[in-house]
């Protein structure tokens, strides 16, 4: 498992919502979880690790030793949006870019934990904003989609550099080809989804 890049397709993929939970997903999870703190994140959404499966796991406090922090949610959907905050983002999987983005102060979280148990809450701070981050993924959006026209003018330039890396290791062949890959989707949402 590894963290993919922008423009890695799959980060544009919209991930249906899981049905079921088994000890792989368990072992998936974990698996994020130390790749978000090696990369020093503090969200990971499946589609960054090339998966279509709606779960996505949190730390706040980025620190593997504040577990009590670790948060996993499935199918999470969210509602209730209120007020208006604007704060600087970064990404995993758009290493080094940072813009600030507006999004909603609070919002209501309906999702599934690992156990299956039901989420009801309110949220707000940084948690409500890594929340809004990583459902976005769920559905292929990415923090630059929310930039000001100003801030989508200033990262232009990084992400041609990240668009003409992709486009090197294509046709180097380091990736796999738009068939493989959207075989291994269907083959994962045919598992879970
Ligand atoms: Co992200």
């Amino acid at each position: 498992m590894q963290i993919v890049t922008y423009p890695h397709p799959t980060l544009r993929h919209v991930s249906k919502p899981l049905r079921r939970v088994d000890g792989e997903i368990r072992r998936l999870v974990e698996e994020m979880f130390d790749l978000m703190y090696q990369a020093k994140g503090i969200g990971l959404a499946a589609n960054q690790v090339n998966l279509p499966l709606r779960l996505f796991v949190v730390n706040e406090k980025g620190d593997p030793k504040a577990t009590e922090h670790e948060r996993v949610f499935l199918n999470p959907v969210l509602s209730q949006r209120k007020g208006r905050a604007e704060e600087e983002e970064g990404c995993l999987s758009l290493p080094n870019l940072f813009g600030q983005v507006s999004r909603p102060e609070r919002i209501a979280i309906h999702a599934y934990d690992l156990a299956g148990q039901e989420i009801r809450e309110e949220l707000t701070g940084m948690l409500a904003r890594v929340v809004q981050h990583e459902t976005d993924h769920l559905d292929g959006v990415l923090f630059i989609d929310r930039l000001t026209p100003t801030g989508q003018l200033e990262v232009k330039s990084a992400l041609e550099e990240f668009e003409l890396i992709f486009r090197n290791k294509v046709e180097r062949q380091e990736v796999p080809s738009a068939a493989d890959w959207k075989a291994h989707l269907e083959e994962w949402q045919g598992k879970y989804c």
